[in-house]
Parts: C-alpha cells; sequence; structure tokens
C-alpha cells in the first residue's frame, strides 16, 4: 500500500522537484493533494505554479488547493530574488488548464485528515507552515491526526540563507512554525545542513536533461534557473537543492542520518528571529520533538532522483 502524503508547498523550482519525485512514485506514494501557500512568490502564483507541475507530469487527477495567502502576524516577504518574478522561471511552460479546487486548503487538511484512519496520513512541506499553523489552531486534535510532518525548514550547522539566522521557510512566518513544532506531532525536518551537501553540480543538471523526457528537461531548465543566485552566494560548484530531500527521505529514508533532538523556534528576537534552535548536542532536557536530519548521501540522493524523474512523460 503506498504511503498516503499531502504536499503543502510554494512552488517554487525545488518544491516542483519535490513533487515530480513522488509523481513518479505511485508504488510508494498517493498524493492525495496539494496545498499551495504564500512563500517564495504569491498566492496567486504557488497556486498556478502547482497546477503546472501536475500537468507536466501528466497528473491532473491530483487536486490542487489554495491555503493562506500571508504569514500568521507578520508582513510577507518573497523568495523572488532566487526563484524569478514567476516562482517557477527557467521551463517555458504552457498556461494550466486545469481548475483549482473551490475549496480552501486549510479546510482540505481538516476535513481529510477528519476523515481518514489517525495516524495513515503524511503532511509533506515544502514552505512556509501558515496552513497547517493555521489547521492547527482551528481543530487540533484533528490535525494531530496526522502520522507526521516531514519538512524541510531551518538549519543548525548552516545556520541562515534569509538572515544570518535564520532559514526562509521558518522565518516567513516563525509563529505558524513555533505552533507547529508545539504540537506534538512527529517531525522530520530537513534542513539547510542537508541541502547544502547535494548540489546542483552541471554533471547532475546534465543527467537531468539528457532523461529523454520533457519532465527531465523541465527539471534541468527549473534548476539552472534557481541556482544562478546561491550559485553568485555561496561559489560552490553548485547550488543547494533543497525540497526534494523530503520526498527523497519518503522514498529511502536510508540516504539520511539522523537523530532526535529538541527544536525550539525564536519569535520573540529581532536580530534572530525565524532562527531553529537545535538541542543537537542535547545539552537541555527539553523534549525530542524532531527527528533531525544532518546527513545524507548525495550520490545516492541523486541516483534516486534521475530513476524516478525517468518515469514521467
Ligand atoms: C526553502 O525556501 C525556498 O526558497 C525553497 O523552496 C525551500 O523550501 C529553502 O530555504
Ligand atoms: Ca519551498
Amino acid at each position: 500500500m503506498p504511503r498516503k502524503i499531502i504536499f503543502d508547498t510554494d512552488p517554487g523550482q525545488d518544491d516542483a522537484v519535490a513533487i515530480l519525485t513522488a509523481l513518479a512514485s505511485p508504488d510508494e506514494l498517493e498524493v492525495l493533494g496539494i496545498v499551495a501557500v504564500a512563500g517564495n512568490v504569491g498566492l496567486d502564483l504557488t497556486t498556478r505554479n502547482a497546477l503546472q507541475v501536475v500537468e507536466l507530469a501528466g497528473r491532473p487527477d491530483v487536486p490542487v488547493f489554495a491555503g493562506c495567502d500571508r504569514p500568521t502576524k507578520r508582513r510577507s516577504i518573497t523568495g523572488a530574488h532566487v526563484h524569478g518574478e514567476g516562482g517557477l522561471n527557467g521551463p517555458d511552460l504552457p498556461p494550466p488548464t486545469m481548475r483549482l479546487q473551490q475549496k480552501h486548503g486549510v479546510d482540505f487538511l481538516i476535513d481529510t485528515l477528519a476523515a481518514a484512519e489517525p495516524g495513515s496520513i503524511t503532511l509533506c512541506t515544502l514552505g512556509p507552515l501558515t496552513n497547517v499553523a493555521t489547521a492547527l489552531a482551528r481543530a487540533p486534535d484533528i490535525v494531530r491526526r496526522a502520522g507526521s510532518i516531514v519538512m524541510m525548514a531551518g538549519a543548525y550547522f548552516e545556520v541562515g540563507n534569509i538572515t544570518p539566522a535564520a532559514e526562509f521557510n521558518i522565518y516567513f512566518d516563525p509563529e505558524a512554525a513555533d505552533l507547529v513544532f508545539r504540537s506534538g506531532i512527529p517531525i522530520v525536518m530537513h534542513s539547510l545542513d542537508v541541502s547544502h551537501r547535494i548540489l546542483t553540480t552541471p554533471e547532475r543538471l546534465t543527467r537531468f536533461a539528457g532523461l529523454g523526457n520533457r519532465c527531465g528537461k523541465a527539471v534541468a531548465e527549473m534548476l539552472n534557473f534557481s541556482q544562478t543566485f546561491d550559485l553568485a552566494k555561496y561559489e560552490w560548484e553548485g547550488a543547494p537543492l533543497h525540497d526534494p530531500c523530503v520526498t527523497a527521505w519518503l522514498l529511502q529514508p536510508d540516504l539520511f542520518g539522523s537523530r532526535d533532538v529538541n527544536v525550539t523556534i525564536e519569535t520573540n528576537s529581532d536580530l534572530t528571529l525565524g532562527m531553529t534552535v537545535v538541542d543537537f548536542w542535547q545539552i537541555t532536557d527539553r523534549p525530542r520533538n524532531v527527528t533531525f536530519s544532518h546527513a545524507v548521501n548525495a550520490e545516492g540522493f541523486y541516483d534516486l532522483l534521475a530513476e524516478k524523474l525517468s518515469r514521467l512523460p
């Protein structure tokens, strides 16, 4: 039986690769729906991009919902400086023909979890945690029926990418993150500490481009675009690849090394707002609320992505 998952996402080229890899893996993963959230770009664009990704994969049966259009307490920022004004710059994708679902994304999350066997659904978050936190605030007992949240968010050793102290998905809505991390739902967290070790080298992008299908070509074009900012910033041989860690962990968890730790979100300090304070060395007796992924087999990760993506149209 494939594992039932819901993506909560702000596509984003790396979000798109995470979703495509899951859609390429129907034996292992059943994508019940995709809920868009404001993040890398505004909600109007993240919803459009989610529809385009689903159509690119030839899977218009996967419903796409619009969730929250702004952080719970703060003003919106964007990641357009990395992802482009459209959020999914790179390939020339046709405008979507699929319709967005009428239901609000937060209602979809609540209704789906309410109807499911407790523990049977995995929430996969690739963006700010606004939708999940809004659902939690509205229906805590229902949302706690999620089996786990597997997320891309935060950092410990690599600290921050949108400020010196904070990673984008947490910084966008730190109060939402705080609620989610204190919810008691088991969390598997993939942070900059792993995404900074799986770089989009020229060889890896050439491999995607050469898969012989339209999805491989589009993935190469997406990542070729989104790496531009990070290549100039870090001067590494490739750019970090963030969100596909979530799908790769679901498909092949032995690619990652992890430890159970406490993670607490900074919501007060102006200087370190949105910091994920990871008790990696177990200095405190705070409860271990997160399985924190800190090591990754980069070659195995790219082999997995290439093999899965080659199955798409
Ligand atoms: C995260 O922020 C976004 O730019 C990416 O899509 C990823 O989810 C990395 O910090
Ligand atoms: Ca994202």
